[in-house]
């Protein structure tokens, strides 16, 4: 599609049954009916960046941080190895703690498993990433949030989007599998550059992009500012499938935070992978990034329902790692 027609789904306001519907059959022609699960560890909700929605933006003073030992994160990745989990993705805020030899380290304890890993740990150095690929991490999620510069600039103090851009270049580079993403909803965000938002992601080949609305969280300068709208953010991800095809594609989080269906219409519409939080109830709740964020009390009991669920809508859980399928 060019721009102009992405404009014009976009700006429709009608559902668009069309339109995931396409989505849903070209996610069944080119990646199949399996879904990836990756299990996902919150390890640390220190972060010393400032982004505009994020609750765990480093001014939120009422925030309880907390920091997982290397020990729990081991812990938690064998338990989710044990369910049956092929990903582990590390995910954090932008903590400096946790210096390239630590983070090494417990990249290097997780690979002795049959096990693909991802990371989702913010903006490093070339350096760095090396380092990690070194160690043996797989993939690496790095949202671009906005591709208005403009936009970006005003969501992210003191941070630069150009290095941001650098950044996936980098991991590019560097032979990991890239995810990206877009916020949907942000205050002065528009159609046109949602329309670039997915342009961007086929220019720079994504292997990965989450796509989620907007919520507000109550610590943040954007408290006053309304939600993203569930079925704009669910046209970005079917246009990104159809765009994209082969690509993996999670029903995140948000989707089902701000819609009680939200995970299965997106797995209906495009969505290929889920990502299931595997550390304890306390430290899900701490990391909020936004507030009424879908969690899962219990992982085994959660990953049975998740089956059951999946199996209802005639899918299945996947046996492999869940590479893109090139
Ligand atoms: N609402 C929705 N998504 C958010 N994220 C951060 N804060 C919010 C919010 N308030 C998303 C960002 C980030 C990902 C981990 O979570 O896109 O990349």
């Amino acid at each position: 599609m060019n721009k102009q027609e992405i404009i014009d789904i976009l700006s429709n306001n009608s559902k668009n049954n069309w339109l995931f519907n396409k989505a849903n059959q070209i996610r069944h022609n080119f990646v199949g009916d399996e879904i990836h699960l990756r299990a996902l560890i919150e390890f640390s909700n220190v972060c010393k960046r400032q982004c505009y929605y994020c609750g765990l933006q480093s001014t939120n003073k009422e925030i309880e941080r907390y920091r997982l030992k290397k020990e729990d994160i081991l812990f938690y990745s064998k338990k989710a190895i044990k369910l049956g989990y092929k990903t582990i993705v590390l995910q954090s805020g932008e903590d400096d703690y946790f210096s390239s030899d630590k983070l090494c380290e417990i990249i290097r304890e997780i690979k002795k498993n049959d096990v693909a890993l991802t990371l989702s740990i913010g903006e490093k150095s070339f350096e760095e990433y090396k380092e990690y690929k070194k160690a043996g991490a797989d993939r690496y999620l790095l949202r671009i949030e906005t591709t208005d510069e403009k936009l970006y600039q005003k969501m992210h103090p003191n941070a630069d989007f150009k290095n941001r851009i650098n950044c996936l270049e980098n991991l590019k580079t560097l032979g990991y599998e890239v995810g990206s993403g877009c916020l949907v909803g942000l205050p002065e965000q528009t159609i046109n550059s949602l329309a670039d938002d997915i342009l961007f992601f086929k220019e720079i080949d994504a292997d990965m992009i989450g796509i989620g609305p907007f919520i507000p969280h109550p610590q943040t300068p954007l408290k006053n500012s309304s939600s993203g709208d569930f079925w704009l953010a669910l046209k970005v991800m079917a246009l990104t499938r159809i765009e994209l095809p082969n690509i993996n594609i999670p029903a995140t989080t948000a989707m089902e935070t701000i819609h009680p269906n939200g995970r299965i219409i997106a797995l209906n519409s495009g969505a290929n992978v889920i990502m299931p939080n595997v550390v304890s109830f306390d430290c899900q709740k701490k990391y909020e990034i936004y507030p009424n964020k879908a969690n899962s009390t219990n992982a085994e009991q959660y990953k049975t329902e998740l089956e059951k669920r999946i199996n209802e809508i005639r899918r299945f859980i996947s046996k492999d790692k869940g590479f893109r399928k090139k």
